[in-house]
């Protein structure tokens, strides 16, 4: 099928790969990705800048620091890129897809995210079962990449059932109260207004952000597993009457900084390595 030219040529990702893979030992199966105010949940491991990296677009977003680190278990990404910076969605899964090649067979995408079920308060951590994304293009729009997928797939099953389930146990054994929901994804940068998070929530979204569902879609187009973890920063406009601050997002993503962490350690224990979870 012709179509429009796309950002990268496959060797493009494999160079990415390539320069990642002679820089450890070994590469674990499982992948993390740490949304706005995460990015210092891990230290230990081989740390590598995204500036280093051939043809990985700069992470601009505050926060967000710009470097993948690999530990024993984990390839963990510290700073995402985002829509709203300007990137074409081909570049926000370029990662996905070197990731790919690196072997990576599960990815762990985490975000911070505006409550818009009232049953949720701030600090929540939540399990995303879907997604709903209506707007901003679609990262596999373009000439099909064969190397990686196919023109139309599936979407039945984006976020992991397997995973979740994983993830529940998990949460139970460590007493962490996990919730249930679906992320309804804007392209950002301001934040909704309240009649569209009215609009949210007839929908059927549960939670709203600005990220997350082009890895998801890139990630399932190359048959890799898929986990969504959200943490509730804020309750989304006209939620709260508060107006809302990337401050506020940022400061309630660190207050839940340890709670996270413990819950990433034990899931990224649980799944890595291992092909039935
Ligand atoms: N809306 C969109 N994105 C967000 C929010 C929100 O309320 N909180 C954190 N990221």
């Amino acid at each position: 099928m012709k179509g429009r030219k796309r950002v990268y040529k496959y060797s493009d990702y494999i160079e990415a790969a390539e320069m990642i893979r002679g820089k450890a030992d070994r590469i674990p199966d499982t992948a993390v990705v740490l949304g706005s105010g995460m990015g210092e949940l891990f230290s230990n491991g081989v740390h590598i800048s995204y500036s280093s990296i051939p043809h990985f677009p700069k992470a601009t977003a505050p926060t967000h620091k710009g470097e993948l680190i690999i530990t024993d278990k984990a390839v963990i990404f510290s700073g995402r890129t985002h829509y709203y910076e300007g990137y074409e969605p081909e570049q926000l899964v370029f990662y996905v897809r070197v990731l790919k090649l690196l072997g990576i067979k599960k990815l762990i995408l985490t975000n911070a995210a505006g409550g818009v079920n009232r049953s949720y308060s701030v600090g929540d951590i939540v399990l995303i079962t879907d997604h709903i994304k209506l707007t901003a293009a679609n990262a596999l729009r373009g000439r099909n990449d064969e190397n990686f997928g196919e023109r139309f797939i599936d979407m039945t099953e984006a976020y992991s059932k397997r995973l979740r389930k994983s993830a529940h146990e998990c949460a139970e054994r460590l007493g962490i109260q996990l919730k249930d929901g679906v992320y309804f994804y804007m392209s950002g940068p301001n934040y909704e207004t309240p009649a569209e998070i009215r609009a949210i929530s007839v929908l059927g979204g549960d939670l709203v952000g600005m990220s997350t569902v082009h890895e998801c879609i890139a990630a399932r187009h190359c048959g890799i597993e898929v986990m969504g973890i959200s943490c509730v920063t804020n309750m989304a406009c006209g939620i709260s009457d508060t107006p809302l601050s990337s401050d506020e997002v940022t400061a309630a993503a660190e207050a839940n900084r340890e709670k996270l962490t413990l819950f990433l350690n034990v899931l990224i224990e649980r799944i890595s390595g291992n092909d039935r979870v």
